[in-house]
């Protein structure tokens, strides 16, 4: 004879964003450091990515447009791309993606100083796989990195949600990470920068595998 199961609710369908030490902010110091000298170095001296900048209306620097070859330019950025793909395949397996004898590979890396005032409106990153930050400086008050629902599109008629609803059913997510640690997700999910409320720039790397 069988019984009937009793109510229950199958939750599917999870969006994962992960997060790890890349480098040890108390036993790495000088590693954390030579990253920051190559991004005050490339602030200083990357004119065409100053121009691009200005005409964008970015304020602060970012390389995104002008450089693609940071690992080859600065030795530490060389090693922090081999520890961001590592941690990446990681993330890979863990979301099961089967990618037989290939491994993610990094298609892209800039870096990005936001200032004080500055933001960077919502965004997909598109071609790739994985995206992630690297957060290299990020002084009190600045902002946390938003990443919205990405069923939003489809919910033209959903009720607002209560406020002390459980993270995971949330329509947009804040999240502070650590110095010298690094965010993934799927290239696909919407994210932002809210407005750096802070007095300091906010410094760190992104980047995309593919
Ligand atoms: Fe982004």
């Amino acid at each position: 004879m069988t019984t009937t199961p009793p109510p229950h609710t199958r939750t599917y369908f999870a969006t994962d964003i992960f997060e790890t030490c890349i480098v040890d902010p108390t036993s790495d110091v000088a590693f954390l450091a030579e990253l920051m000298d190559g991004v005050l170095m490339l602030a200083e001296e990357d004119e065409a990515g100053q121009a691009w900048c200005e005409e964008q209306g970015y304020l602060g620097y970012t390389s995104y447009a002008s450089l693609n070859d940071l690992p080859q330019r600065i030795s530490a950025f060389a090693e922090l791309e081999k520890r961001l793909v590592k941690a990446a395949n990681g993330f890979a397996k863990e979301l099961g993606f089967e990618l037989g004898s290939h491994k993610l590979s990094m298609d892209s890396f800039w870096v990005n100083v936001l200032d004080p005032g500055a933001g960077h409106s919502g965004h997909i990153h598109p071609n790739s796989v994985l995206s992630g930050t690297f957060y290299l400086d990020l002084p009190e008050d600045t902002s946390a990195i938003r990443f919205e629902d990405p069923r939003l599109p489809f919910m033209m008629n959903s009720p607002p949600l209560k406020s002390d609803i459980s993270p995971d059913r949330k329509r947009f997510i804040y999240i502070q990470p650590s110095v010298g640690n690094a965010l993934f997700w799927e290239s696909w999910l919407r994210h932002e920068v809210p407005v750096n409320m802070a007095d300091e720039p906010r410094v760190s790397i992104s980047f995309n595998l593919g």
